[in-house]
């Protein structure tokens, strides 16, 4: 049986004294949901704030990116050990903004070289948090025009495929895989449930070539645009184990209706 999760992704929003007040009414309004887990991703200057803010609770603190190598001559970079140090289990990895492919798209078309992920620089990550006892949020999706061009299934399939390389059924225990179709995000435009549904299953399916235990343990999520009058729908659905929510995870109360929508 999978536990729900919800993440929530702040991306970058709140300053450290904005983050700290959101999460003590976040707080307040789930003190009494214990059948669901709850991640929160900070952007890295307020991890430790919001790290002392939830001691005592059950919600655990994400990181929204790492960098590969253990220390060095990195600059801007932040390690995996340092994350830890600072109270991280969770990080999300290849996410579509990471990979310079947004749903809205707010950067001039030259600066979009800026976000160079790579399926093998999300091969290293993941390996690096696996190797440092984190949980790795992988995350796959497709653009608009992928999509048109009827591409979904084999973009997923390769972002899987190569994100994960080289890794073995033991090594992915802790792995969680969000679908997060890009032009969903930040839109408004909802993928539609059963669609959603459909290409959760075939995330399943994709883990289940690996180990049938691993496909029935690891919990895939949808996001892109999940708020509180969707949500209940999208985590209803047999492959959908919850969500990863940005805009609405800025809200303590959105967030909360969110999070009950999983149980
Ligand atoms: P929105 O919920 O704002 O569409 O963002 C989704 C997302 O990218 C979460 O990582």
């Amino acid at each position: 049986m999978r536990r729900p999760l919800v993440v929530g992704n702040w991306k970058m929003n709140l300053t450290t004294r904005e983050a700290a007040a959101l999460v003590e009414s976040f707080k307040k309004a789930v003190e009494i949901l214990d059948r669901t887990d709850i991640v929160v991703c900070p952007p890295y200057i307020s991890l430790p704030c919001v790290h002392a803010c939830l001691k005592g609770t059950n919600i655990k603190l994400g990181a929204q990116d790492v960098f590969w190598m253990e220390k060095g001559a990195y600059t801007g970079q932040v390690s995996a050990s340092m994350l830890e140090d600072v109270g991280v289990t969770h990080c999300l990895v290849g996410h579509s903004e990471t990979r310079g492919r947004f749903g809205k798209l707010e950067v001039s078309e030259t600066t979009l070289c800026y976000f160079a992920e790579t399926d093998e620089t999300v091969n290293l990550k993941v390996r690096r948090l696996l190797y440092c006892g984190m949980t790795p949020i992988l995350c796959v999706g497709e653009t608009l025009g992928e999509r048109e061009a009827g591409r979904t299934d084999q973009v997923v399939r390769d972002q899987l495929s190569d994100g994960l390389a080289g890794l073995d059924e033991a090594e992915l225990h802790p792995l969680v895989v969000a679908y997060e179709p890009v032009w969903a995000i930040g839109t408004g435009h909802t993928c539609d449930t059963a669609e959603a549904q459909r290409v959760c299953a075939m995330i399943r399916a994709f883990m289940c070539g690996i180990s049938s235990e691993l496909a029935a343990s690891t919990r895939v999520l949808y996001g892109g645009s999940v708020k509180s009058s969707n949500a209940r729908d999208l985590f209803a659905q047999p492959d959908i184990d919850g969500g990863l929510v940005g805009g609405a995870s800025l809200d303590a109360y959105e967030f909360k209706d969110i999070v009950m929508s999983a149980r």
